[in-house]
């Protein structure tokens, strides 16, 4: 039964992100830690997941969960951790069976228990912390199965739901918004300050192709690192600032200055005559450009008070979008639970087609060897070919019958048999 798989887990929603630190196994110890975990509590299978907001102990043991389990796994992974530390942790950690267990992997997946609703990024999380388990021996075919099934819900939560669309990061945000008027790639791009939030803006215009940008920066070997992501990418000393010549198209301005960097007489020599529309971007707290220059030029102006505002909107629209995801969920629950009776049935059978072929073999070679040998070749051949059109047969019908027997019997326990036609059940092939 899905009785059988546990959840282990700490996440944001239950400690602050450095208590779930205490909880990770350290990255260089991951084969004898959950080597160890798995052998000493007898668990079948073990899928570990850490990412920056959760821990995660998928295990699959079908004997009951001891009581004192939070602590044994405390105490197998972090052995030096002070016993009051360890008492104080386990209460945090949330303990999940069955079927509820199964939910909660799928809302991970599909990214409805993240710190940022709809990040996709946790699909490839999943996949390579699978790998990684998968390589070190820990998962069977109950996680293989789980796993698979876990991807495509997400997959569908995705592509069905509008939970990963509309930004929430104001960078994300001001890019689409500078993009609106800053068409050409061959815009001259001006960017002030080279720390991160510059540095993941710069990240966008790069994706995007732009390539003609000049960083100013007080420390002007982090201007270059950054140039140096783009094709024609320049570097100066802030102080260049208030000696530009060279014109510009958007002004990116960033910087940890609680003071304007661009004050009105600086946007005035920055322009250099230039009347034409400019975009500029101010994601620094306070604000480093000088917003009295609004009045005299005209200026795409985009700053980050307005993009939060943005940003809250499109969090409740993702956060409305879970509504819909969660149906997606209960629906999948139900197929999982066919599939994995049907994956059972299958297993349980596993011999039948060893033993058919024993049968074929032992007709040809034994029973009927002599009568086989009078033949011709043709004959032979036609034989074998019959045989081989049996052998098929009679793997197939009693799987079938069994198949179709149990999930009548799910069914009469009142879980929906529907099979869903999206996972493949073929053998873990080393992925
Ligand atoms: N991090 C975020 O998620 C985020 C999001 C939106 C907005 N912001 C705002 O963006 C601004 C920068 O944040 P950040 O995370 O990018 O910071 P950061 O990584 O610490 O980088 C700070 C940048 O500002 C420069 N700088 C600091 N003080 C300066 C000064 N007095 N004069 C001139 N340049 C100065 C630094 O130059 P050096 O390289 O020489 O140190 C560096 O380029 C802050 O106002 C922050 O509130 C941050």
């Amino acid at each position: 039964m899905l009785d059988g798989y546990h959840v282990l887990t700490l996440t944001h929603r239950d400690a602050p992100l450095e208590t779930i630190g205490r909880f990770m196994v350290p990255a260089d110890q991951t084969g004898p830690v959950l080597g160890a975990l798995k052998a000493r509590l007898g668990w079948n299978e073990l899928f570990y997941l850490a990412t920056c907001n959760r821990v995660m102990y998928l295990f699959y043991d079908q004997s009951p969960v001891e009581e004192n389990i939070k602590s044994r796994v405390l105490n197998i992974i972090r052995p030096d951790m002070p016993a009051s530390e360890a008492a104080q942790l386990a209460g945090q950690l949330r303990l999940l069976h069955g079927a509820d267990a199964i939910r909660h992997l799928f809302e991970v997946g599909g990214s409805l228990d993240s710190l940022v609703v709809g990040e996709r990024e946790i699909i490839r999380q999943l996949r390579e912390a699978y790998d990684h388990s998968h390589a070190l021996g820990l998962t069977g075919d109950h996680i293989r199965l789980l796993m698979r099934f876990s991807i495509e819900t997400a997959k569908e939560i995705y592509s069905t739901t509008a939970i990963g669309e509309k930004a929430l990061s104001v960078v994300a945000l001001a890019f689409s918004e500078m993009q609106k008027t800053v068409t050409s790639k061959n815009a001259r791009i001006l960017m002030v300050g080279a720390g991160q939030t510059n540095a993941l803006f710069a990240r966008f215009l790069a994706k995007k192709g732009f390539h003609h940008v000049t960083i100013l920066n007080r420390t002007p070997d982090k201007a270059a690192v950054l140039a140096g992501t783009f094709d024609h990418g320049r570097a100066f000393p802030l102080d260049v600032l208030e000696y530009w010549s060279e014109g510009f198209d958007a002004l990116v301005v960033c910087t940890g200055s609680t003071e304007p960097v661009v004050t009105p007489d600086v946007y005035h020599s920055l322009v250099a005559g230039d009347k034409t529309r400019k975009t500029v971007v101010d994601l620094s707290v306070p604000n480093n450009v000088d917003k009295r220059m609004l009045a005299e030029y005209p200026v795409h102006f985009i700053e980050i008070e307005a993009l939060r505002a943005t940003a809250e909107q499109n969090r409740s629209h993702r956060e409305h979008e879970k509504t819909k995801a969660d149906t997606i969920i209960t629906r999948r629950l139900y197929e999982y639970r066919a599939l994995w009776h049907e994956r059972q049935v299958e297993r349980s059978l596993a011999y039948i087609p060893d033993e058919v072929r024993a049968v074929k073999e032992r007709a040809v070679q034994e029973v009927y060897a002599k009568d086989f040998a009078q033949l011709d070749p043709a004959a032979q051949e036609l034989v074998m070919k019959m045989l081989g059109y049996m052998e098929k047969k009679c793997v197939a019908i009693p799987i079938k019958a069994a198949k179709s027997i149990a999930l009548h019997a799910l069914k009469q326990q009142g879980g929906r048999a529907e099979r869903s036609p999206a996972i493949p059940l073929e053998r873990d092939a080393g992925r």
